[in-house]
């Protein structure tokens, strides 16, 4: 059984001192726990000061925001794969609902982001989610279908190791949350996709998020098909979030 994953995106709010501070609290009630990992995504300029706060923490793990695909060029603002490496990052979000509705990022965008990670060593963390009218129109399981997508051609094994994070649109930021069924039903689609590419679907990681929060962390988790969740706004605060990710797994 692999082990649940609570992910923090923190966006664009924590800069370097910050995230120290942070993690200065964080760790104090954060023990190292075995039955479970935390992810942290900062925004990049942070990233080098979390990654060696955690570098004697083997269960808590850090990633990128966002990459871009090219090794290196003409790309203002953007972040290659090796540079985020080089900062300690063993991980990147690809698809963020940000990255895809705010900043227009397509699926063949997401596609080779994450071949350039999975070339860079990197683990890429799939967003997938489908906006309110989406939903409103049945197409749900549609529209994330064509997200996941960007994963064929990649070898079981492969598939096996990239976490999928199912992040409704209309639940993040906003208080919305899905329930744990409506998730469960779109978890096991994801699943069942990735299993009809043969890979064992059970060793996937197939994460919730969107309004996650201190209230209905436990319920989610406890629902078999949800092996973690990716948490935006209840993770900004190191209190709360050390009691979303230490929450009874059974
Ligand atoms: P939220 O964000 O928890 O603030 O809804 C989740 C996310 O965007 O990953």
């Amino acid at each position: 059984m692999s082990k649940p994953i609570f992910a923090a995106n923190w966006k664009m709010h924590l800069g370097p001192d910050a995230a120290r501070e942070f993690l200065r609290t964080f760790l104090e009630s954060y023990p190292p726990a075995g039955d479970r990992e935390v992810w942290f995504f900062p925004a990049a300029v942070a990233l080098e000061t979390v990654a060696r706060a955690l570098a004697d923490r083997s269960d808590i793990r850090v990633g990128a925001q966002n990459v871009h695909w090219e090794p290196k060029g003409a790309f203002t603002g953007e972040l290659a794969v090796s540079m985020a490496r080089a900062a300690g990052a063993q991980a990147a979000l690809v698809g963020h609902s940000e990255r895809r509705h705010v900043f227009g990022e397509t699926d063949e965008e997401t596609g080779r982001k994450v071949r350039a990670l999975l070339e860079g060593g990197l683990i890429p963390m799939l967003c997938v989610g489908e906006k309110i009218e989406e939903r409103e129109a049945r197409a749900t399981l549609k529209v994330v279908q064509r997200q996941l997508a960007v994963l064929d051609g990649l070898d079981s094994g492969v598939l096996e190791r990239i976490p999928i994070a199912y992040e409704p649109v209309w639940a993040i930021g906003t208080g919305k949350t899905a329930t744990p069924d409506d998730a469960a039903e779109v978890h096991a689609a994801i699943r069942a996709w990735l299993g009809e590419r043969g890979a064992d679907a059970a060793a996937v990681r197939v994460l919730y998020g969107g309004s996650v929060k201190p209230d209905n962390v436990a319920a989610l988790i406890a629902e078999p098909q949800i092996d973690g969740v990716l948490v935006g706004g209840a993770s900004l605060n190191p209190v709360a979030w050390s009691e979303m990710a230490r929450v009874a797994l059974d």
